[in-house]
This record gives structure tokens, sequence and C-alpha cells, in this order.
């Protein structure tokens, strides 16, 4: 075979066929390979005529196809079947190649993967790909994680590939070394899981307690994306909203199942934050209500359980409703993204990797699910104030809460008074209060600690560790 494509695309499922055709729209003659060769012959059917593809049979032919150093995109699914294709192919690759797994990899394994591949000297760039089979095909926001080297080999294609933000800058940025592109992929998808929740609590929230039916509820959603809220996740909601069921012709949300399903990455992002000691509550309440949410024989069995009559506000108080929500879900999204990106940066601290977050907030400003207009402000304050910790003390955003923070506080108890699940906008508050309260209850925890476990503990006054002899009322400070 000649040597004859730029670029190998393993992988021929959704993902992976549709940057291999956004790869060939940009003028790359790209090496197409699947583990069932059908699929092969049936992309090369569809698609062959959209540009330059090379079929390759298997392996070996991909490889061979391949002009040096070669750069091979793998695109199947995460877990063992990248360790499958990663495995057959580098005993084929030579030193100086690169591998790009566009998977949605657990950053772990990218770590170990890339350690793996440096031995062998292969370089390997874990790479998260956002913005769902529309996105691959017309331009992910791209997330790159490795070596500067491995990145110079891709950056061309890669900025070639990558979504255009509004100011014309593609959505890709390398991240740093080994894991930290995945890491930064996972929290993205843990962000979404929390935007989306906090979104559905917004609309719940509303359907509960005016009369508004879904399409004026799409209304007020497409209202909201006109300002601050412009994103994504609102736009479509408002399509969602506005949508009839073609078999029933009921509004096209009152005919699915209440149970939300999940593959994991938001799961992911909170196990990571736990093992890192960084609170994402907002997050984790969004994935634990997929899974209340999907527990059905338990939400059976306790729907006998009382609660409030349901209350309608009239017209007046319903639009001053839509307003105070508007206020709480900018407030809570905006704790969810802050949220992220602590964890970001304290896995960034102890990875080493030295992830810069005004890059992490350019590349998701376009391309991807949670891309959103409020990302350019993101950006510009951690440009702004690079040492400020937390993104909500930044002064635009601070200033931002303090005026959403009353409304905020009257949609959390509206919705507890009228017995509405809110856990997202709930734990997005109490995070809130949290961060900016000048003492927590935290020194009651430590005294108990210590006086049924004798586990020590630190005053205001003195440095040092202490211990309470609770049976004497004799306190002794402890050393070494
Ligand atoms: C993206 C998405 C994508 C994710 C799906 C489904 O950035 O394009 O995050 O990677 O896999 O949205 O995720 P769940 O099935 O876990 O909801």
């Amino acid at each position: 075979m000649d040597v004859s494509a730029q670029i190998g695309v393993v992988g021929l499922a959704v993902m992976g066929r549709n940057l291999a055709r956004n790869l060939a729209r940009h003028g790359y003659t790209v090496a197409v390979a699947n583990r069932t060769p059908e699929r092969t012959e049936a992309f090369i059917g569809d698609f062959g005529h959209e540009g330059a593809f090379v079929a390759a049979a298997g392996a070996q032919e991909m490889v061979a196809a391949l002009e040096r150093p070669r750069r091979l995109v793998v695109m199947v699914q995460a877990g063992q079947a990248t360790d499958d294709v990663i495995a057959e192919y580098s005993r084929l690759l030579e030193p100086g190649d690169v591998i790009v797994d566009g998977g949605n990899a657990h950053f772990a394994d990218t770590r170990r993967r890339e350690a793996a591949l440096r031995d062998a000297g292969i370089h390997f760039l874990g790479t998260g790909i956002s913005g769902g089979e529309q996105g691959a095909l017309k331009g992910p926001s791209i997330m790159p994680g490795g070596s500067p080297h491995a990145y110079r080999l891709l950056a061309p294609v890669l900025n070639d590939i990558a979504a255009i933000a509004p100011d014309g800058t593609p959505a890709v940025a390398h991240l740093g070394p080994d894991g930290a592109g995945h890491f930064v992929k996972m929290v993205h998808n843990g962000i979404e899981y929390a935007d989306m929740q906090l979104i559905a609590e917004a609309y719940h929230l509303l359907r509960n307690s005016t009369d508004y039916e879904p399409r004026r509820i799409a209304d007020v959603f497409r209202r909201w994306s006109e300002g601050r809220l412009n994103s994504y996740l609102i736009e479509t909601t408002a399509e969602i909203l506005a949508h009839r069921d073609a078999h029933t012709g009921l509004p096209f949300i009152d005919v699915l199942a209440d149970a939300a399903e999940q593959k994991g990455t938001g799961r992911w992002t909170v196990q990571t934050a736990l093992d890192l000691g960084v609170p994402v509550s907002a997050i984790a309440e969004a994935v634990f209500a997929r899974s209340a949410s999907a527990h059905t024989a338990l939400r059976e069995a306790a729907s006998v359980l009382p609660g409030p009559a349901r209350t309608i506000l009239d017209e007046r108080d319903a639009e001053r409703l839509v307003a105070q929500v508007e206020q709480a879900l900018y407030a809570s999204k905006l704790v969810a993204y802050a949220q992220g990106f602590h964890q970001i940066q304290a896995a960034s601290q102890v990875y080493g990797w030295n992830v810069n977050p005004a890059a992490v907030a350019d590349v998701w400003r376009a391309g991807c699910i949670i891309r959103a207009s409020f990302l350019d402000r993101v950006r510009d304050s951690f440009t702004a104030h690079p040492n400020l910790p937390g993104l909500l003390a930044h002064p635009s955003f601070a200033r931002e809460l303090g005026a959403a923070q009353l409304p905020w506080r009257l949609v959390v108890s509206h919705a507890a008074r009228d017995g509405v699940p809110v856990p997202a906008m709930a734990a997005a508050l109490a995070h809130y209060d949290t961060l900016r309260a000048p003492r927590l209850p935290a020194a009651l925890t430590q005294a108990q600690r210590d006086f049924f476990g004798a586990h020590t503990y630190r005053r205001n006054d003195r440095p040092g560790t202490f211990h309470t002899r609770w049976d004497l009322d004799r306190s002794e400070e402890l050393r070494g």
C-alpha cells in the first residue's frame, strides 16, 4: 500500500466516523479502520465522496498507509477496547509516532498508557473531545493532554478541525502533560451534569408553581438565552420544551419517563473530587439526582409520604418567580463551574500539570456541550486574577452573586415550602454560604472528634496540635 494518508482514525462508530469526515473536509487524507471491516466499507460507501479516504482493512494496512511520524486517532470505547487497540497498534508503530486517544478515557488510564508508550518512544495524546456527533463533524471543543512534542505534532490538525469561538479562535489548547486533557474533559462532563440538573430544577419549579405549559416555559428559556444565561444547554432546553410528541400530540417532555441514565463520567468527577478533597457538591447532587430518579421502586414506595398542597401562583407572582429563578439558576451555575475549576486546579497541583484555568475556559467557549457566553468572562477573570483562589470571589462574579443572593434564597425556600426538590440549587447556595461564612461549625466537629476519639484539634489563639483530657478538664499540647 502507498504511504499516502496524513492521519488515521481507528474506530468508526458515530464519533470516529464524524471526526474522520471533519478531517477530510479540511483537506486531510484520512486512513480509516474499524474492528469489523464491514463498517469501514460502509463508511467509504456512505462518505467516500466527501474527501480523500484510504480504507485500511486492519492495523497493518493502517500503519503502512500513514506518513511518518504517524498520527493515529483512536476513537473506540473507553476502557478495555482502548487498551486492546493501543496494544495492537503499538506493536506496529515506531518511535516518534503519536497515538491520540479521543475517547472519554479515565485520566488515570491515560496516565498509565502515556507512561507505558513513552517507554517505547511512542507519544500519546489523551484528548477530550466534546460536542456530541454534530460537534465531531462540524467542530468540537478539543482538550489535549500529553508532551509538548506530541501536541506540536497534532496542533495544526486540531486547530483546523476544532470549533471556532465567536472571536475567531479555535477551541483547542494544550492543557498539560499525560492525563490533564482527559481530566479536564471529565470535569467538563461533571459540570455538564450540574448544568443540566440546574436547568431541570428551574423548569420543574416553574412547572409546579405556575400554570405555565411547557411551551410557555420554552419562551422563558428562549428569553433567558438572550441574556447572561446564553448557552447551548439553555437553547436546547427551549427547543425541547417547545417540542410536541408526534405520536400523541402532547408536550414531548410529558411523554418521557422521568428516570435519567448516565454513562459514568459525572460519577468519575465526584469520585475523583472525593479523593482530592474538593467539594463539588452541586455536581455530586446532579449525579445523585439521576441515580435517585432511576430508583423507581423506591420512589413508588415513598409516594405515600405526605407533602404540601400544590399552590399555583397568580400571573404577577409567576412573573416574579421567573425573574427570581433566572437569578438562582445563574448563581447556582456559577457555583457549579467554580467547583469544577477548583477540582481542575487541585488535580493540577497534585499531578504537577500546571493547567491554566484561563485556557480551560477558553476551550469551553465553543463546540462543547457546556459552551456558554459567560465563559468569556471566566477566562478574563482567571487572566486578570491568576492567583485569586476560587472563581466566585473574582470581582465581577462576586458583584453578580451579591445581587443574586436574595432571589436565590427565595427560590430555594419557595421550592422547600412547595415540596419541589432542587438539590443542586440548594447545594450550590449552601456552598456559597459555606465559603463566605466568617465562622463554620467545623470547630464543633473538631471538638467532637477529640472528645470521642482523641483525634486532637487546632486553636485560633495558639499554633500547635492539642488534645483535651475531657475527664480531667485538662488541655495539653502535643509535640512532634
Ligand atoms: C460531550 C458529552 C459526551 C457525553 C454524553 C453522555 O462532551 O460531548 O459530554 O462526552 O458522553 O453527554 O454522557 P452521559 O451518558 O453520562 O449523560
